[in-house]
């Protein structure tokens, strides 16, 4: 992995979380090296910027001289900025704020790297109305692929008057100049909902949070091959997203004790929102936001339920469900088990074979398989 960054007068090392290498990744893009090199170039410098969703760092820390707070769901983000501003030694007045975690006072500057989805935006434009004023600056930045009319659509409904620069090394910059005629101040958070019926539960999801709309078709399998009659077994949803996986569970037994887990701080959110209305004793669940099962006692679990992701950020990839079946063998006690839905072509019996040197399967369809490994 290549990992030193040469931005404006800066020579940083930054890492990707977790640590990969992969030559053809980095911990930051050129849309991140556009938008710094711009800045440098203001002639009227902002006292104090607001980041949202930096990815592993290259914002926070190439902004380390300004005051600045960094905002992000992402728990790995947030680990990768601690990280990498110790690794070079940058002294930052620098805050760290969670995704519903609002800003009190306008920052002179917002940069703001676009999120994968259209829902995150408008949650983050809203929020953004609350809280600036007419004279704060709005830089947006992105791939250009992923800047459309629509998104900036957006950036002038919520915001106002908004251009774009040229695109340099496939990347744009959006500038966005708010109005206070447009700057609405009682938009709140949307929630999405939809219902299943066996069992049957009421899901609200959190702005981003990943089947916003619908139940996922393989997290559909994996519901009809919720283990039964577990009794009082601790089970955590690994990657609970907004924890319908969990809520099964937790609803077919009702002695078990469910943890809900996701890196996503709106989807152990959501998973919250929804054992609240749909489980009668919540007492019996907790929630955590962590990155797989990181600091999780060796040896303490019965159960682990998953519908792994195969991509962080817009890379596809396997080193999340790697790093989950790992820490699960690590974590399950012995007799525990992992069960898995997964599409066919992942090939995830490899892997599962490989770390737990057993693995069977418990149902299919033509497109995903739910397989299980037992803790030996
Ligand atoms: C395919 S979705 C499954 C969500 C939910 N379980 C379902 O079936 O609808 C994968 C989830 O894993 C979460 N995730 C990604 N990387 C993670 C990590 N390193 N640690 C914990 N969760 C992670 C994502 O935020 C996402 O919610």
């Amino acid at each position: 992995m290549n990992t030193l960054f040469e931005v404006n007068t800066l020579d940083l090392t930054l890492e990707r979380f977790p640590c990969s290498n992969d030559e053809n990744l980095q911990a930051w893009d050129s849309a991140d090296q556009y938008v710094l090199e711009h800045i440098e170039q203001l002639a009227d410098k902002p006292n104090n910027i607001l980041i949202i969703n930096d990815t592993f760092g290259a914002l926070v820390c190439g902004l380390a001289q300004y005051d600045i707070t960094a905002q992000s769901d992402s728990y790995i983000a947030k680990q990768a900025y601690f990280y990498n501003i110790e690794r070079n030694n940058l002294t930052s007045s620098y805050q760290y704020i969670n995704q519903l975690h609002q800003v009190t006072t306008p920052p002179d500057l917002v940069v703001l790297k676009l999120p994968k989805s259209n829902t995150m935006l408008i949650e983050q434009l809203t929020q953004l109305a609350n809280v600036i004023a007419p004279s704060t600056t709005v830089i947006g930045l992105a791939k250009a692929k992923d800047i459309r009319t629509s998104t900036l659509a957006l950036f002038e409904k919520y915001l106002g008057t908004t251009t774009t620069s040229l695109a340099k090394k496939k990347s744009r910059l959006i500038f966005c100049q708010p109005q206070a005629d447009k700057l609405n101040k009682n938009l709140t958070t949307q929630i999405k909902k939809w219902s299943i019926n066996k069992p049957a539960l009421s899901i609200s999801n959190l702005p981003g949070v990943f089947a916003n709309t619908s139940l996922d078709i393989g997290a559909q399998l994996m519901i009809e091959n919720i283990p039964q009659n577990i009794g009082y077994a601790s089970v955590i949803d690994l990657g609970c997203g907004n924890g319908v996986l969990g809520l099964a569970a937790a609803a077919m037994n009702p002695d078990a004790q469910v943890t809900f887990s996701d890196e996503s701080f709106m989807a152990v959110e959501s998973a919250r929102l929804n054992v609240g209305n749909n489980i009668e004793q919540p007492q019996r669940c907790d929630f955590m936001w962590n990155d797989c099962l990181t600091d999780i006692e060796f040896d303490s679990v019965d159960w682990i339920i998953c519908n792994p992701p195969f991509h962080q950020l817009q890379t596809i990839t396997d080193h999340i469900a790697w790093q989950m079946f790992n820490d699960a063998y690590r974590v399950l006690k012995r007799g525990g088990t992992l069960r898995i839905v997964g599409n066919r072509h992942l090939g995830y019996h490899i892997k599962l074979q490989r770390i737990f040197d057993n693995c069977t399967t418990v149902a299919s369809n033509g497109k995903f398989v739910i397989l299980e490994a037992v803790r030996r």
